[in-house]
């Protein structure tokens, strides 16, 4: 049998930071209902010349040493985003030139929140079946692109970053499991109203940025994980305490502890950056994943639980040995 490992892993947050308080200039919010609703403190925002691809390449630079991996030996490369550099070509394919591989497959992968551990999914299934020995998996943003800085609903919550892991095949474990799922049923909850087919001015179109009924994702998302990461520890007829650590997506405090408490699963093994980087979409499972092992908290044979949410609805989970 052949696993897809993770050998090494990389990040890229923007410099400029925006504070609670930065906001309170901006919009009638305040520090105290942030971090009491949402747990976050900062966010990273990208400067005008930075992009999703920018922030992939050096993320990926950073999984690449770490792997001791050469960009030319990368035969796939996926990127998780929802805010693309442009329609066409793929930000794969832009990361791909900027690193210097040629021939690989190169793809973005739309699954909002659930970008990263989509291309996770992906990537382990063509390493299981010989498709790939070696890939590159990316979940990156700019969502501050299609904030609405006039919403307050909204603009608190996000954050932009790229978070990269290199996967190499194995005949040890690796990836375990990992499941995918999605739902079009809730596009309404969390969208946004303009795109390319529907029109999109992003200069001066504001309304068709992200909108979202918060308190009913809210809601489904903290079921979901429950729901989840139940499915992918039950596939390997495993135990909450098989695992040393779960990241979930970083969307808000208050449902990474709900859903912590509901797995019972004691928050000294969860993985939160919330509060620095807010909610950074398909970037924030690996964001923090790169943290949190070059922290040292995370270490070689550990187990990890990583689960998301976001638009569509989409989610997904894995479990694997890191
Ligand atoms: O990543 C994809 C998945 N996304 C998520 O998982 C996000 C899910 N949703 C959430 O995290 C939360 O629903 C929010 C943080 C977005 C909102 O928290 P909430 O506890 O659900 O608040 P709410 O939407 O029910 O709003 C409560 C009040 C409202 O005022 P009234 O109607 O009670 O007078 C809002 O107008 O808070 C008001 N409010 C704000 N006040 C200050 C909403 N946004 C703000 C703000 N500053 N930024």
């Amino acid at each position: 049998m052949t696993y897809a490992r993770i050998a090494g892993t990389g990040s890229c947050l923007p410099e400029k930071i925006l504070t609670n308080k930065d906001l309170e200039g901006m919009m009638e919010t305040s520090d105290e209902w942030i971090r009491e609703r949402t747990g976050i403190k900062r966010r990273h925002v990208a400067g005008d010349d930075e992009t999703t691809s920018s922030l992939s390449l050096i993320a990926a630079q950073r999984a690449l040493e770490m792997a001791g991996v050469k960009a030319d030996e990368l035969d796939l490369i996926i990127v998780g985003t929802c805010t693309p550099d442009k329609i066409i070509p793929a930000t794969a394919c832009i990361v791909q030139r900027q690193l210097g591989n040629k021939g690989a497959a190169a793809m973005d992968v739309n699954a909002a929140c659930s970008g990263f551990l989509y291309g996770l999914d992906l990537a382990n299934r063509y390493m299981q079946t010989g498709g790939a020995r070696k890939a590159l998996v990316i979940g990156a943003e700019t969502l501050s692109r299609i904030t609405n800085w006039d919403d307050r609903t909204t603009a608190v919550l996000f954050g932009d970053g790229a978070g990269a892991a290199v996967l190499e095949a194995s005949d040890e474990p690796g990836i375990r499991a990992t499941h995918i799922h999605s739902n079009g049923e809730f596009e309404d909850l969390l969208q946004t109203t303009g795109g390319v087919s529907l029109g999109f001015d992003a200069s001066c179109d504001r309304d068709k940025y992200i909108k979202m009924q918060g308190n009913a994702v809210f809601k489904r998302a903290v079921a979901t994980f429950d729901s989840m990461a139940r499915e992918t520890i039950a596939d390997l007829e495993g135990h909450i305490d098989d695992i040393d650590w779960f990241i979930p997506h970083q969307a808000n405090m208050r449902i990474i502890t709900a859903a912590a408490k509901k797995l019972s699963m004691p928050m000294e093994r969860v993985i939160t950056t919330v509060d620095e980087h807010a909610n950074t979409s398909a970037a924030s499972i690996p964001l923090a994943l790169d943290q949190a092992v070059r922290e040292g908290r995370i270490k070689r044979g550990e187990t990890l639980l990583m689960a998301a949410f976001g638009a569509g609805f989409t989610w997904g989970s894995a479990m694997l040995k890191f």
